[in-house]
C-alpha cells in the first residue's frame, strides 16, 4: 500500500487500518469478487483489516426476517473461501456491533442533506419511486461513513461504484473535526479502488455493470455457479465479430470485447495489456475457452468451499462471534471520545 495515502488527513497520527463490508442482500457474483473480495485477500498482510457483513445496509431494502442468518453466513463464507483468513482478518456482522448505528446518528447531524441529494447510488436504485424508497435508504451512506470512521479505518477496498460514497466519508470526517475542534481525529479515507476488476460489467451489455439485481442471470458469474454453468456463461457473452486488438487503446468501442479482457486480466492478477500481448489478433473462439479455463479454474473451487462452509454454521458462528468481540474492543473507545468531544454526558466523564 502507498504509505503516503494514510496522511490524507495532514494531523491523523494513527495506525493504518483496512475495512470494508458487502451487503448481506443477496448471492455474490463475479463483479464482487474481482472488485471486492480479491482486494480483501491480497490487503490482509499488509495491515490490521476488518471485513464485516453489512446486514443494516441489508435492511435498507426488504429482506425477509428468515433468510437474513443464512444469507449473512453466506456472505461469511465467500470471504473465507475467497482466502480471507479469520486469524489475520476481523469478519463479524455489523449488526452485532449496535455503535455502527450510534454513530450514524451522529453523523446524521454532521451530514448534509444537499450532501446526500448528490448520491447518484440513491436516484439509480430509486429511479420513479423516490417516495416510496426507506429513509434508511436515502441515509446509507450516512451508515457507510460511520462504519468506516468507527474504526479510524484509512483504506477501503471496494469497486468504482462506491467511489462517491467514499468521498462523502472524507466530507463527514472533515466537518465533524473541524465542528468539534479536533483536527486528525477522523482520518481522511483513501479508496482502494484501482485495477481491471474494479468495474465488472454484464455479460450480455458491456455498457451496464454485473449486478445481482440483472434479471437475466446470463448476465453474471455467481460465485456459486457450478463449472458447467460458469464454462457455458462465457461461452455464450456477447462479443463482437473482430479479432482481439493488439494494444488497450484499440479495445475503445469495443465494451464486450474491453470486459473480457478485463475479466481475464483481473483474474490472473496481470494487466490488459499483458492479456492482449498473448491474445490479440485471435478470434473469441480461442480467447473464450482460454478465459472459461481461467474462471473456472479461480472460482469453482470457492463455491464448493462456500458450500462446505455454509453447511458448518458452529464453525461460522465461532468466527464471526470472535470477530465481534474484536471488532467492539477498537469500536468502543472510539465512539466514546467521539461522543465526549460532542459534549454528552459520561458516567466516566470527570469533568
Ligand atoms: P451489487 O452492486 O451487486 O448489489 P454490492 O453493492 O453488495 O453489490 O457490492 C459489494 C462490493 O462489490 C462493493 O465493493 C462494490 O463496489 C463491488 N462491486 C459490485 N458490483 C461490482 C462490479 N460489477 N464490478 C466491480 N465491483 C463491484
Ligand atoms: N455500500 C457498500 C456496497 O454496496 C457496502 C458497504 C457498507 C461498505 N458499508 C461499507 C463498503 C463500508 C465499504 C466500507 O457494496
Amino acid at each position: 500500500m502507498n504509505q503516503d495515502d494514510a496522511s490524507a488527513s495532514p494531523t491523523y497520527a494513527g495506525p493504518e487500518r483496512i475495512l470494508s463490508g458487502v451487503q448481506t442482500s443477496g448471492a455474490l457474483h463475479l463483479g464482487n469478487y474481482l472488485g471486492a473480495l480479491v482486494k480483501f485477500v491480497r490487503l490482509q498482510d499488509q495491515a490490521e483489516c476488518l471485513f464485516f457483513l453489512a446486514d443494516l445496509h441489508a435492511i435498507t431494502a426488504w429482506q425477509d426476517p428468515e433468510l437474513m442468518v443464512p444469507q449473512m453466513r453466506q456472505i461469511a463464507a465467500a470471504y473465507i473461501a475467497s482466502g480471507v483468513d479469520p486469524k489475520k482478518a476481523i469478519i463479524f456482522p455489523q449488526s452485532a456491533v449496535h455503535e455502527h448505528a450510534e454513530l450514524a446518528w451522529i453523523f446524521n447531524c454532521v451530514a448534509r442533506v444537499g450532501w446526500l441529494e448528490r448520491m447518484t447510488q440513491f436516484k439509480d436504485k430509486t429511479g420513479k419511486d423516490r417516495e416510496g424508497a426507506s429513509v434508511g435508504l436515502y441515509d446509507y451512506p450516512v451508515l457507510q461513513a460511520a462504519d468506516i470512521l468507527l474504526y479510524k479505518a484509512t483504506h477501503v477496498p471496494v469497486g468504482e461504484d462506491q467511489k462517491q460514497h467514499l468521498e462523502l466519508t472524507r466530507d463527514i470526517a472533515q466537518k465533524f473535526n473541524n465542528d468539534f475542534s479536533a483536527p486528525g481525529f477522523f482520518p481522511l479515507v483513501e479508496p482502494v479502488i484501482e485495477g481491471p476488476g474494479a468495474r465488472v460489467m454484464s455479460l450480455r451489455d458491456g455498457l451496464s455493470k454485473m449486478s445481482k439485481s440483472d434479471p437475466s442471470d446470463q448476465s453474471r458469474i455467481n460465485l456459486l455457479d457450478d463449472a458447467d454453468a460458469i464454462a457455458q456463461k462465457i461461452r455464450r457473452a456477447k462479443t463482437d465479430p473482430e479479432p482481439l486488438p493488439e494494444t488497450v487503446e484499440d479495445l475503445k468501442g469495443r465494451p464486450e470485447a474491453n470486459n473480457l479482457v478485463g475479466i481475464y486480466a483481473a483474474l490472473a492478477g496481470t494487466a490488459k495489456a499483458q492479456v492482449l500481448a498473448e491474445f490479440g489478433g485471435k478470434g473469441f473462439g480461442i480467447f473464450k475457452p482460454a478465459l472459461a479455463e481461467l474462471t473456472v479454474h479461480k472460482i469453482a473451487p470457492i463455491g464448493e468451499e462456500m458450500r462446505r462452509l455454509m453447511n458448518e454454521p458452529a464453525e461460522m458462528d465461532r468466527i464471526l462471534l470472535a470477530g465481534v468481540e474484536k471488532a467492539q474492543s477498537i469500536a468502543a473507545p472510539i465512539l466514546a471520545e467521539t461522543k465526549r468531544l460532542v459534549g454528552f454526558w459520561s458516567p466516566k466523564r470527570n469533568a
